[in-house]
């Protein structure tokens, strides 16, 4: 399995870290600040997950990116080409404190995510379940938790739900962008928030 970059070390960013840690996945997390205001929180990560540079992050093959939504054009500005690397969107258009929807002119958040990785293979997943789910054992109730995918390149798509399977959750594959993240969009979609879990 390859290195996984993390671009943003927040609630998503740090559980997505932690739970890909508890399997042994390696990874390079990021943030605004740099690596060394990073230190402690890689330390309850676990001995796979290294603190770097957003562009050290940025350049591995699979990259999930995790930024309050008005600050990603700055935390996606300047970077490589991504050059066909798969990119997952766990970000929502919306952000504390005031928690109003972005302006997105029509557009799905995911469509207006892309444009800010040029060249990537955009899947969104990650997104729909609050931070602390993320770090629940996904094996709940006799079956697996549920988390969503969407995008609009299959082998992509089978590349994040094989790491979806590694954490040990359920994929369930919703489709092409324009539908899966219509789905999953918060707010407007019908499945943010919802803890399924896949039984059998
Ligand atoms: N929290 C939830 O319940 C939840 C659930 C699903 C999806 N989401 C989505 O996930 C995304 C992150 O949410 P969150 O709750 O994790 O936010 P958060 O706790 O505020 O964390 C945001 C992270 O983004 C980083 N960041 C900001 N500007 C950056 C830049 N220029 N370069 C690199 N990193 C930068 C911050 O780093 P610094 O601290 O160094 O600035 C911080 O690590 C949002 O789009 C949100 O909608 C959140």
């Amino acid at each position: 399995m390859q290195t996984i970059g993390i671009v943003g070390a927040g609630a998503i960013g740090a559980a997505f870290a932690k739970a890909i840690g508890n399997k042994g996945i390696e990874a390079i997390i990021s943030n605004s600040r740099g690596p060394e205001s990073l230190k402690e929180l890689v330390r309850e990560l676990g001995p796979t997950i290294k603190a770097g540079t957003r562009q050290e992050a940025a350049s591995q093959e699979i990259v999930l990116v995790a930024v309050n939504w008005s600050k990603l054009p700055e935390a996606l500005a300047g970077l490589p080409d991504f050059d066909g690397r798969i990119v997952i969107d766990a970000n929502n258009p919306i952000e504390a404190p005031l928690f109003r929807p972005a302006e997105l002119h029509g557009r799905l958040s995911t469509e207006v995510f892309r444009d800010l990785v040029p060249g990537a293979r955009v899947v969104k997943a990650f997104n729909h379940l609050q931070p602390q789910m993320l770090l629940k054992d996904p094996a709940s109730d006799g079956g697996k938790r549920v988390l969503f995918y969407s995008g609009d390149d299959d082998q992509a798509k089978a590349g994040v739900n094989g790491l979806i399977s590694q954490l040990g959750f359920f994929g369930i594959d919703l489709g092409s962008i324009s539908i899966g993240g219509k789905l999953t969009q918060f707010p407007g979609g019908p499945l943010p928030a919802l803890d399924l879990v896949k039984l059998g």
